[in-house]
């Protein structure tokens, strides 16, 4: 459809005054470590701060539910229970929130991702490109009494985008005044970063590997969930080069747009990269660590710096606290000051809770709130479906 046939009404445009919202978000990324529960307050000029979040935790039957999703892939009848599973859990992490602060104006639901295909592959002609989160919104707002702002990628993909990163749409509107050029870099599962650049338009793209590969290799090798604070990869030496080999992968050379997943940094992915690896199971968090950094260094010097020079990169996601990470990073990209998204009172932890608000207060008001130029869509959409 051409952009002048589509008609995207926006209240904003006298049909409604716009007004400041409470809205509760929540949020479970790739690393799936929790789900993140915000009550948020979005203003008419798209500020949003954050009056109280928590990490609600799954179930641990749950929890190592989604992971056996992710590394064999679900049966029809598994993921249709799954979507119902996790609506509940949504809806049980929104009413603790609602049981301290009340009812919210609505809720913002991202979901739990199951499974991105962002690839132009074609059956009888059609793009199979596709993605998937289950949390059936219909759960969260009947559970909750609650209007409920959920599946907000699918419109993105339907206009040929990769539906991610979105939060670019966050960043924008909230460090462009800043007047700087800066790399908003959010290191989760998946790594994504920002552009905002006085030099040219926001652009964004997935870097690669955030904090998967760190987790699998701490839980296999530690028993542990993730390098609390990089120590275990501050104790080991980087081997050279298995880092080399590693960085090798073909995502780090694909052009932007690009976004990733679980699908391609896989289970199978991660155990064939172990077949290299050194033997000390120190070095192998150092070394997985530096991938992580590396690669982000390297995206910046092939597909940012051609277009900006940048100023200071902001950290976000679970990843900014990991101090040898934030190092190795440091050491990567030389005089480039690294602030964290604390430095501007955003919670790294709750930022893409907050993002998220910021959508769903845009679908509500209907306002088109995704960045073709990151996620590759042919134009701006509404993104987000509404549960009564
Ligand atoms: N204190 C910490 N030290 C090191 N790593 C951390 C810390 N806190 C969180 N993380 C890492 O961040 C991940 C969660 O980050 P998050 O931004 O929630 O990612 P996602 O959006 O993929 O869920 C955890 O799995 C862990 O690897
Ligand atoms: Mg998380």
């Amino acid at each position: 459809m051409k952009l002048a046939e589509r008609q995207v009404f926006s209240y904003n445009s006298g049909m409604e005054e716009r007004t400041s919202k409470k809205i509760i978000s929540m949020m479970s990324g790739t690393s799936c470590d929790s789900i993140d529960v915000g009550l948020c307050l979005v203003k008419p000029d798209f500020s949003c701060t954050l009056l109280d979040g928590f990490n609600y935790d799954y179930p641990k039957d749950v929890k190592e539910k989604i992971f056996k999703m992710f590394y064999q892939l679900p049966t029809v009848d598994e993921i249709c229970k799954m979507n119902f599973v996790i609506g509940q859990c949504f809806a049980n992490a929104a009413n603790e929130m609602i049981k301290k602060h009340g009812k919210p104006d609505f809720i913002a639901s991202h979901g739990q991702t199951i499974y991105h295909y962002p690839k132009d592959t074609y059956i009888a002609g059609i793009n199979e490109k596709s993605t998937f989160q289950i949390g059936e919104p219909s759960v969260i707002s009947q559970k909750t009494g609650c209007m409920t702002v959920a599946n907000f990628r699918t419109a993105d993909v339907a206009q040929g985008g990769n539906g991610a990163p979105l939060v670019c749409f966050a960043d924008e509107k909230w460090f462009k005044p800043l007047n700087k050029n800066i790399a908003v870099q959010n290191i989760g599962g998946i790594s994504n970063v920002t552009v905002i650049s006085k030099n040219c338009a926001t652009f964004g793209f997935d870097t690669g590997l955030g904090n998967i590969m760190i987790d699998y290799c701490t839980k296999k090798f530690f028993d542990k969930s993730y390098d609390k604070d990089g120590i275990f990869a501050s104790q080991g030496k980087i081997s050279q080069s298995w880092l080399n080999c590693l960085l090798e992968d073909a995502y780090y050379y694909t052009e932007p747009p690009k976004t990733t997943g679980r699908e391609y940094f896989s289970e199978k992915y991660i155990e064939n990269a172990l077949k290299l690896a050194p033997d000390n199971k120190f070095d192998i968090i150092a070394t997985v660590t530096a991938l992580t950094a590396k690669s982000i260094a390297q995206a910046y010097e092939r597909f940012v710096f051609p277009n900006t020079d940048i100023e200071e990169v902001v950290l976000g996601g679970g990843g900014a606290y990991n101090s040898t990470l934030k190092n190795n990073l440091q050491q990567y990209l030389g005089k480039i000051p690294i602030r964290t998204h604390e430095d501007y009172g955003i919670s790294n932890n709750y930022k893409e809770v907050m993002a998220f608000a910021l959508l769903a207060y845009c679908t509500y008001y209907k306002i088109p709130n995704n960045l073709p130029c990151c996620t590759g869509a042919e134009q701006e959409v509404v993104m987000g479906q509404i549960s009564f």
